[in-house]
C-alpha cells in the first residue's frame, strides 16, 4: 500500500444513519455498511470517511459524541465495526472515521460530573463555565439562539452548536491528554486516518471577549466568530496530533474540516500539519465559471494532494437541486474528479440524488428547531432496489422517502452511476499526478482547467452550446451535440492536441 495514498484518494462519504439497515429499525447501521461496501468497491473509490457512529443521544446524529471510544447500539458494536474495517480492507477500501474534539455530548460522563461537581470545580474546568445573569458574552451558536445555556445552579456553559453539545475547553491539558487516547485508540484498531470536525474550531480567543459585530454571523457558519475559530494555536494541536499519526505504520491521515475561505484553509495542512483540509469554496461557489476559476486557483494554491475537490456532503444541499439541474450535477461529478488532489464524494451523489423537501413534521436536524434550517434533505436514505422499500430497510425509514426515489436506485442505473464509474476508472487509467499544475479560467460562461498541460477539463456554464478545444474527448457527462460541441450544463475531459503528457 501506498503511503501517500491519501493525496490523489477519492473518499466516498457514508452517513451510516442512511446508507443500509441490517436490523430493520429503520436506521441504517455498521453491519449494513459492510453488506453493502462492494458497492463502493465496485465504483472505483480509495477509501470510506464514516461520519459518527460512537455512542451518542443522536441530537446532532453523532455529532454529539457521548463515549469516543465505542459504537452506539443503533449502528451496532466494536465487533461489527471490526468486521467492517476488515471487509473494507480486505476490497481494498481505506476507512477514515470522524473525530469531534470541539464539543462532547452533554450526556458524556465528564459533562454529567461537570455539572455534578458545582463552580469552580477541577470538572468544570474542562469545559467553559462563567457566571452572570446573562450570557457571558455576545457569541452566538452557529445553529442559532446564544452560544450560552445556563444550568440550575446559574452558571452558564459554552456550546458553539446546539445546548446538547458543550464545547471542550482546551486550555486545559486534560482535554488534550483526552484525544490523544481517543487518537491512539482508533489508530490502534487499524483505521487509516480521521476526519476531523470542527478542525479550525477547538480554540477561543483567552477570557471569551464579546464579538464586535455579532450580527455579521452568517448562519451555519462558525467562521465569522473569529474568536471562537481560526486561532493560530489550533495547529499545535494538529502538530500534536500529527505526531501521533505520524508514529503508526503506515503513517494514519488527519483530514480537517476546516470551513473557512480558501486561501486560509490551505495554510492548514503541509509537513507536521493536517494532511489534507475539506475546504468548502466549491461547496459554496454558484454555478458559475468565474466563481469556479477564481475558486479553484485559490484551493490549487495550497499543499499539492493537502486540498479536497468536494460538491456535497451530509450538511449541503443535493448538487441537482442546488445547481438546478441533474446534468449540471453530473458535470460537477466530471469537475471535481478530474482535478489534481483527493476528491470526496457523498453518498448519493453517484446516483443523482435530489434534496428532498423532508415534510416539516418529519425533520430531525436540532438546527431546525433553532433557526429554521434544516439539512434533513440530502440525508435521506439511499435506495438500492426500484420498489418500495428501496431495499434500505424492512422498517420505514427514520426519514421518509419522497415519491419516486426508485428511480435514482443503484438497480435503477441512473446516468450518473455509469459515468462515475467511467470517470473513476479513467482517472486511474490516465498519467495523473496530484502534483500536476493545473491552470483555471473562465472565458464568459465556459469553465476550463487544464492539468499538467496536456489534460482539459471543460464546463460549459451557460446556456449555449460552446467548441470544445482541438483534443480527443476522453469523456463528457453527457452527450457532445451533432457537431461535436459541449451542451450547455455540460463537462468533458480531453486530451489536448499537440500535448503529451509527461510520464
Ligand atoms: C460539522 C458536521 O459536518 C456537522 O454535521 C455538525 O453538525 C457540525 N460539524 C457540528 O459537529
Amino acid at each position: 500500500m501506498r503511503e501517500a495514498w491519501w493525496r490523489d484518494a477519492v473518499v466516498y462519504q457514508i452517513y451510516p444513519r442512511s446508507f443500509a439497515d441490517s436490523d430493520a429499525d429503520g436506521v441504517g447501521d455498521l453491519p449494513g455498511i459492510t453488506a453493502r461496501l462492494d458497492h463502493v468497491a465496485r465504483l472505483g473509490a480509495d477509501a470510506v470517511w464514516l461520519t459518527p457512529f460512537q455512542p451518542s443521544p443522536q441530537a446532532d446524529h453523532g455529532y454529539d459524541v457521548s463515549d469516543y471510544t465505542g459504537v452506539d447500539p443503533l449502528f451496532g458494536d466494536l465487533d461489527a465495526f471490526d468486521a467492517l474495517l476488515a471487509r473494507a480492507h480486505e476490497l481494498g477500501l481505506r476507512v477514515l472515521i470522524d473525530v469531534v474534539p470541539n464539543h462532547c455530548s452533554s450526556a458524556h460522563p465528564l459533562f454529567r460530573a461537570a455539572l455534578a461537581a458545582g463552580p469552580g470545580s477541577p470538572e468544570r474546568a474542562r469545559f467553559h463555565f462563567a457566571d452572570g445573569d446573562s450570557p457571558p458574552n455576545n457569541w452566538p451558536s452557529v445553529f442559532g439562539g446564544p452560544a450560552w445555556t445556563r444550568v440550575p445552579d446559574g452558571q452558564w456553559y459554552l456550546h458553539l452548536y446546539d445546548s446538547s453539545q458543550p464545547d471542550w475547553n482546551w486550555d486545559d491539558p486534560r482535554t488534550a491528554e483526552l484525544f490523544d487516547d481517543v487518537l491512539r485508540f482508533w489508530f490502534d484498531r487499524g483505521v487509516d486516518g480521521l476526519r476531523i470536525d470542527v478542525a479550525y474550531g477547538m480554540v477561543k480567543a483567552p477570557g471569551l471577549p464579546d464579538l464586535p459585530d455579532p450580527d455579521a454571523m452568517e448562519p451555519m457558519r462558525l467562521r465569522a466568530n473569529t474568536l471562537a475559530s481560526d486561532r493560530p494555536e489550533v495547529h499545535d494541536i494538529h502538530r500534536r496530533w500529527r505526531s501521533i499519526a505520524d508514529s503508526y505504520d503506515p503513517p494514519r491521515v488527519l483530514v480537517g474540516e476546516v470551513n473557512l475561505p480558501p486561501e486560509r484553509a490551505v495554510g492548514y495542512t503541509g509537513p507536521g500539519l493536517l494532511h489534507q483540509v475539506f475546504a468548502f469554496g466549491m461547496v459554496t461557489a454558484p454555478w458559475d465559471a468565474r466563481a469556479w476559476a477564481a475558486t479553484g486557483t485559490a484551493l490549487a494554491t495550497g499543499t499539492p494532494g493537502g486540498v479536497t475537490w468536494v460538491v456535497e456532503n451530509h450538511d449541503v444541499v443535493r448538487t441537482p437541486s442546488r445547481y438546478g439541474s441533474p446534468a449540471r450535477a453530473r458535470a460537477a461529478i466530471l469537475a471535481i474528479l478530474g482535478l489534481p488532489g483527493a476528491a470526496y464524494l457523498y453518498q448519493g451523489q453517484e446516483l443523482g440524488l435530489p434534496e428532498v423537501d423532508v415534510p416539516p413534521d418529519a425533520r430531525q436536524d436540532p438546527a431546525w428547531a433553532r433557526s429554521g434550517f434544516s439539512r434533513d434533505g440530502c440525508r435521506v436514505p439511499m435506495p438500492w432496489t426500484t420498489d418500495p422499500p428501496y431495499g434500505f430497510s424492512l422498517a420505514p425509514p427514520w426519514l421518509p422517502f419522497p415519491p419516486g426515489w426508485g428511480q435514482y436506485a443503484v438497480e435503477s442505473d441512473p446516468p450518473s452511476l455509469a459515468l462515475t464509474r467511467r470517470a473513476l476508472e479513467l482517472r486511474s487509467s490516465l498519467p495523473f499526478s496530484p502534483d500536476d499544475e493545473v491552470v483555471f479560467s473562465a472565458d464568459d460562461d465556459v469553465f476550463t482547467a487544464v492539468r499538467a498541460g496536456w489534460f482539459a477539463l471543460v464546463i460549459a456554464m451557460g446556456d449555449r452550446a460552446v467548441p470544445v478545444p482541438a483534443g480527443q474527448v476522453l469523456l463528457s457527462s453527457d452527450p457532445l451535440t451533432s457537431d461535436g460541441w459541449l451542451p450547455p450544463d455540460t463537462a468533458a475531459w480531453l486530451r489536448l492536441s499537440g500535448a503529451e503528457p509527461k510520464i
